[in-house]
C-alpha cells in the first residue's frame, strides 16, 4: 500500500490489505507541510489538538473542549459512526476524531501530510500514514463505511490550479477517491467534510498569487493573499463541490458553521497572544523560523498582527462560508467499469 508512517513506507494498516506492495506517496505542497510544522509546534505542543472549529450550536458560552468533542460528534453522527464501522479520516490531523471512533467501537484509519501529527497518532496507538490523500492507494478500494474530511480540502487545490481551469478536475477527482475506497456493500456509505468556501469575498486568483504588499494594506484582498500565502490552498466556491461530487455522491445535509469558526478562531487568537509572553513558546517556534524565517514571519503576522485568519468569520456578512456538508454514496458508478 501506498503509506508510509514518516519518510519510509511501512507495512499496511490492519484495515486494509497489510500484503499489498508499498508505493510512494507524491509531497504535498510545500507551503502547506511547513503550515503544519508551525501549527504542530505552536498549537499542539501547546495543548491545542484540534485544528477545525468546535460545534457552539449558537450559545458562545459553551466550552472551547466541549464544543471541540460535540463537533467530533457531529461529524461521527453525520456518517454513522458505531461499533464495528470503519472510517477513513483524510487529514486527520492529530488523530482527535479516529480516537472519538475508537472509543465508540469503531474502526479509524487516518492519513495525513504532516510527519509531526503521523508521530502523534501513532503515539496514540491510532492507524495513521504519512500519505497525501491523492496517492491512496487502490488495495484500500472498497474497505471504508464512511469518510471524513474534517479540513483538509481547503489545501487541495491552489490558487494556480483554479488560474488554469483545474480546480473542478481536482474536486472531481477527490470525490472519486472517497466513492471507490467505500464498500458498495456498506449500509452507510457516507461522506462528510467542514470546509471554508469564499461567499461576500470573491477572489480572482490571479490576485490570490500576488504579493499581499501589492494590495492596499488591510483590504479584503491583502488579507486572502497573505492566508494563500501562509497556508497554501485556494478556496472552493459554494456550489462547487455539488457540481464536483456529480455522479459520485449527492449532498443530503448542510449546515452553516461560520459562527462556530468564528468563535474557534477568536480562542486561538486569545491563546496566540498569551503565547507570544511564554518563553517556551519561542523555545518551541525556534528550530522552525531557524529553518523558514520568511514563513514564521508571515505566520506570526497573519494570525497576530493583521488577524487575516479571524477576518474570514468576522462581521455582519463574512468573508467567507464555513460549511458542514453530509453526502450520500450514488451506487449507479458501482456497477460501471
Ligand atoms: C485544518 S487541518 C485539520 C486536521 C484535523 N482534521 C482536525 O480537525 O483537527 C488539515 C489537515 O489536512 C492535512 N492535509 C493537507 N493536505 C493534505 C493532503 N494532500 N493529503 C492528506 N492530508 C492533507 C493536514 O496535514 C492536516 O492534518
Amino acid at each position: 500500500m501506498a503509506a508510509s508512517r514518516l519518510e519510509a513506507p511501512v507495512a499496511a494498516p490492519p484495515t486494509c490489505d497489510p500484503h499489498a506492495a508499498p508505493v510512494r506517496s507524491s509531497p504535498a505542497p510545500r507551503t502547506t507541510v511547513a503550515c503544519y510544522d508551525f501549527w504542530d509546534r505552536v498549537f499542539r505542543r501547546a495543548g491545542v489538538l484540534d485544528y477545525t472549529e468546535g460545534f457552539y450550536d449558537g450559545d458562545p458560552t459553551v466550552p472551547y473542549q466541549q464544543a471541540q468533542r460535540a463537533q467530533l460528534d457531529y461529524l461521527l453522527d453525520a456518517v454513522d459512526c458505531h461499533a464495528g464501522s470503519r472510517v477513513l479520516d483524510i487529514g486527520c490531523g492529530n488523530g482527535e476524531l479516529l480516537a472519538r471512533a475508537r472509543s465508540r467501537g469503531a474502526l479509524g484509519t487516518g492519513v495525513t501530510i504532516s510527519p509531526e501529527q503521523v508521530q502523534h497518532c501513532v503515539g496514540q496507538g491510532l492507524d495513521v500514514y504519512l500519505l497525501n490523500y491523492r496517492d491512496i492507494p487502490d488495495s484500500w478500494n472498497g474497505r471504508f463505511d464512511a469518510v471524513v474530511l474534517n479540513g483538509p480540502i481547503e489545501h487541495f487545490v491552489q490558487a494556480t490550479d483554479a488560474l488554469s481551469g483545474r480546480a473542478d478536475a481536482i474536486y472531481h477527482e477527490l470525490f472519486g477517491i472517497c466513492h471507490r475506497v467505500l464498500d458498495p456493500q456498506s449500509s452507510s456509505r457516507q461522506v462528510v467534510n467542514t470546509t471554508i468556501h469564499f461567499d461576500r469575498f470573491q477572489s480572482d486568483p490571479g490576485e490570490a498569487v500576488r504579493s499581499p504588499w501589492s494590495f492596499p494594506w488591510f483590504s479584503d484582498k491583502f488579507h486572502y493573499a497573505l492566508l494563500v500565502e501562509g497556508f497554501g490552498g485556494y478556496y472552493p466556491q459554494l456550489g462547487q463541490f455539488e457540481r464536483c461530487a456529480r455522479p459520485y455522491f449527492q449532498l443530503t445535509a448542510e449546515r452553516d458553521a461560520t459562527y462556530d469558526y468564528h468563535l474557534t478562531s477568536e480562542e486561538w487568537l486569545r491563546h496566540g497572544m498569551r503565547s507570544l509572553v511564554s518563553p517556551r513558546q519561542w523555545g518551541r517556534l525556534l528550530p522552525f523560523a531557524v529553518r523558514h524565517p520568511l514563513h514564521t514571519t508571515t505566520m506570526m503576522f497573519l494570525l497576530l498582527v493583521s488577524q487575516s485568519w479571524n477576518w474570514q468569520f468576522r462581521g455582519e456578512h463574512p468573508p467567507m462560508k464555513h460549511l458542514w456538508q453530509t453526502w450520500s454514496y450514488l451506487p449507479a458508478l458501482a456497477a460501471s467499469p
